[in-house]
């Protein structure tokens, strides 16, 4: 694992979430993932986690507080080392020129961000965003030239659910859908999509301890033309075709 330094952390105690920004320098594209582990015994194997923003020098992640390694993780201080691993995954297919709606919930907002962040037609990128809280949604950084829709549970937008925000959004016939977040907001992208014929993508979050494709813990069954083949989150995705992937979980 290379070493990083924590530059900066910001943490909503109130919706559990947090934003670390970490110095060091890596050349990591819009889709591809890194694993993170602090200077601990436990737990052991270092957690995945996708790019929220980066410049030359750090990387950021947008973080939802979870569990033992994510709560060590916000309670880490600036000048604490961070151990990390990545560029892992496949970066996204290339979009140009096309009406793109990224479609996330919660934390599934980071990767997102991050592709928006770059992608340089910012006029073509609709949002649409699920969270809990107002001030989850605040803490979530919108980025100029992008429309953004907000579903948020507490009621403080017009829809409470993200399933309901697509449902109810009208795309256009040539749009493309690209999906992160819970596993029912993909099934309700892949549902739509299939029902509209949109093309779409999903990205997959699987348990992970390698990144790399040794372990096989995040194995997952791929449809590919004339049979079922079984690919591996870290190494052939984590965005997959919603033609390749299954429904029913
Ligand atoms: C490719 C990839 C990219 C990811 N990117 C991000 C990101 O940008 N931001 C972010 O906040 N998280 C992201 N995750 C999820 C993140 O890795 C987990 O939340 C983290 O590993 C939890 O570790 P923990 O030790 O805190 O929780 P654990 O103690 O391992 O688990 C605590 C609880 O959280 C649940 N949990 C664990 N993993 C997930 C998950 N993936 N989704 C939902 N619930 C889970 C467990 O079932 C358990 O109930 C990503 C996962 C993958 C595979
Ligand atoms: S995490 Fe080990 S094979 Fe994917």
């Amino acid at each position: 694992m290379r070493q990083g330094r924590l530059l900066d952390i910001q943490v909503d105690v109130k919706s559990s979430y947090a934003k670390l920004k970490i110095g060091a320098s890596i050349d990591i594209k819009p889709g591809q993932f890194v694993m993170l582990k602090g200077n601990w015994e436990e737990p052991i194997l270092p957690r995945p986690f996708s790019i929220y923003d980066r410049d030359n020098n750090s990387f950021t992640i947008l973080m939802k507080i979870r569990g033992k390694a994510t709560r060590k993780l916000s309670k880490l201080e600036r000048g604490n080392e961070i151990g990390f691993k990545g560029p892992l995954g496949n970066p996204y297919p290339n979009f140009r020129n096309r009406r793109i709606f990224l479609i996330g919930g919660g934390s599934g907002y980071a990767p997102l961000h991050f592709f928006a962040r770059y992608f340089p037609q910012k006029e073509n990128i609709t949002f649409l965003i699920g969270v809990d809280k107002k001030g989850t949604r605040t803490f979530f950084d919108e980025i100029e030239g992008c429309k953004y829709q907000w579903a948020v549970e507490d009621g403080s937008s017009n829809h409470k659910t993200i399933v309901d925000l697509v449902k109810d959004c009208s795309f256009p016939s040539d749009a493309i859908l690209i999906g992160c977040g819970p596993k029912v907001v993909l099934q309700t992208i892949l549902k739509i999509a299939k029902e509209k014929s949109l093309e779409s993508y999903v990205s997959l979050e699987e348990m992970m301890a390698c990144g790399v494709g040794m372990c096989k813990g995040c194995a997952v069954k791929v449809r590919e033309p004339d049979h079922i083949v079984v690919k591996h989150v870290c190494k052939d995705g984590p965005l997959f075709s919603a033609k390749e992937v299954f429904l029913e979980w």
